[in-house]
């Protein structure tokens, strides 16, 4: 963590970064509707950028080897080896890096590229994830967001910032959580009791159209909406639940239920706004790609993490103690739950050029083609 004597240089320098944008702002040098189209992040530690460095969690990634790969190679709170999935979605936007809503940097001009508010540990649900204690739960994340447009206001006025919103895209990652850390966190879990899991999956698409309907709402009108990724087969629950390396199969019911029923709600959702707002994406097929076929995609291993420790990696964190595998381009886990950079890469051009089967009801290229600003 920064020193207090950091902290301050930082600010004092953020604030004198906002006072000269709003002086161009004023001048009429800054020309906002030739800048890239910004681009806002929400949900859990498959996205998280860092804000959780700036928060009194053990849901961290800002000790090494987490960034090894990272250009500076050093760790910032991605829980990746290097880029995560955001950070590839910016590159093809053909813009910068979105910095995490909690960095002092974010400020002045930098607002127009964006803000990631992800949290790791968050879910749909608020009980969710209260093991980490200070998260930035998803209501508190847009509750961000509709800060982050007054501040923007205060700089570009309330049309240009509607229109920045309005044009902007948006990615969605949550749910998984939902399951790993709260309904299978331990046996007999509060929720496990209170719910069967089909029940369960019914609740959390209900309170999660009522998070979609708040986005759109707060102004967002091209969403990325993710539904859950092989749970089943993560070396984290390779470790505690298959002694023969096949994916768990309970954990696996989950994708399998969620998902139909997240693309059908998203569907009514759409028709409900008359537009096609949200985007259902195919994390589990995804995924199970290249975990049912690693070497047709150059890995040696979909099963064992490069970081940690015990069967398959997967027992606790990832840390310096840990083992660490010398080539994070033939493992397509970095550690027990999160893909590594090149993982991320095959999952994002997926994003770009999937068929409706994994973009539904259309994949990045084609929104990005689409011109939001006319
Ligand atoms: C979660 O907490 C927020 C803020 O306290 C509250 O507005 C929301 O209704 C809660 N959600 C549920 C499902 O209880
Ligand atoms: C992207 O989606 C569009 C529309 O569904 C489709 O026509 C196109 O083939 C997809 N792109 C690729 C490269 O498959």
């Amino acid at each position: 963590m920064a020193s207090s004597s950091t902290t301050t240089t930082t600010t004092t320098s953020a604030l004198s970064l906002s006072l000269a944008f709003a002086l161009a702002v004023l001048l009429g040098t800054v020309q906002i509707s030739h800048a890239a189209r910004a681009f806002y992040i929400f949900g859990d530690s498959l996205v998280d950028s860092g804000n959780n460095n700036y928060l009194a969690t053990t849901a961290r990634a800002d000790q090494p080897p987490y960034g090894i790969d990272f250009p500076s190679r050093r760790p910032t709170g991605r829980f990746s080896n290097g880029l995560n999935v955001p950070d590839i979605i910016s590159e093809h936007i053909g813009s910068e890096r979105v910095l995490p809503y909690l960095s002092p940097e974010l400020d002045g001009e930098k607002l127009l590229i964006g803000a990631n508010f992800a949290s790791a540990g968050i879910g749909i649900l608020n009980d969710t994830g209260i093991q980490f204690a200070n998260i930035i739960r998803i209501t508190k994340q847009l509750h961000y967001f509709v800060q982050y447009q007054q501040r923007l206001s205060f700089l570009i006025g309330e049309d240009e910032t509607a229109r920045l919103v309005n044009g902007a895209l948006v990615l969605i990652t949550l749910g998984g959580n939902d399951f790993v850390n709260n309904y299978y966190l331990v046996p007999y879990s509060v929720r496990s009791r209170e719910f069967s899991l089909p029940d369960y999956i019914r609740y959390l698409i209900s309170e999660y159209r009522k998070i979609l309907i708040m986005l759109y709402e707060l102004g967002a009108r091209q969403v990325l909406v993710t539904g859950v990724g092989p749970l089943g087969c993560v070396p984290a629950e390779l470790a505690l639940r298959s002694r023969t390396g096949q994916c768990d199969p309970e954990l696996q019911r989950v994708p399998d239920m969620y998902n139909p029923q997240l693309v059908q709600m998203i569907s009514e959702v759409n028709a409900e706004i008359g537009s096609d707002v949200f985007v259902a994406v195919n994390a589990y097929r995804m995924h199970m790609d290249f975990i049912s076929n690693p070497r047709q995609y150059g890995f040696v291993t979909s099963k064992i993490a490069c970081c940690g420790q015990g069967p398959y990696n997967g027992i606790g964190l990832c840390t310096e103690l840990s083992n660490l595998c010398p080539d994070r381009n033939i493992f397509a886990f970095w550690d027990a739950y999160h893909p590594t950079e090149r993982a991320n890469r095959i999952i994002v051009s997926e994003y770009m050029t999937g068929s409706v089967e994994y973009m539904n009801p259309m994949n990045l290229s084609t929104i990005l083609a689409l011109d939001s600003r006319t």
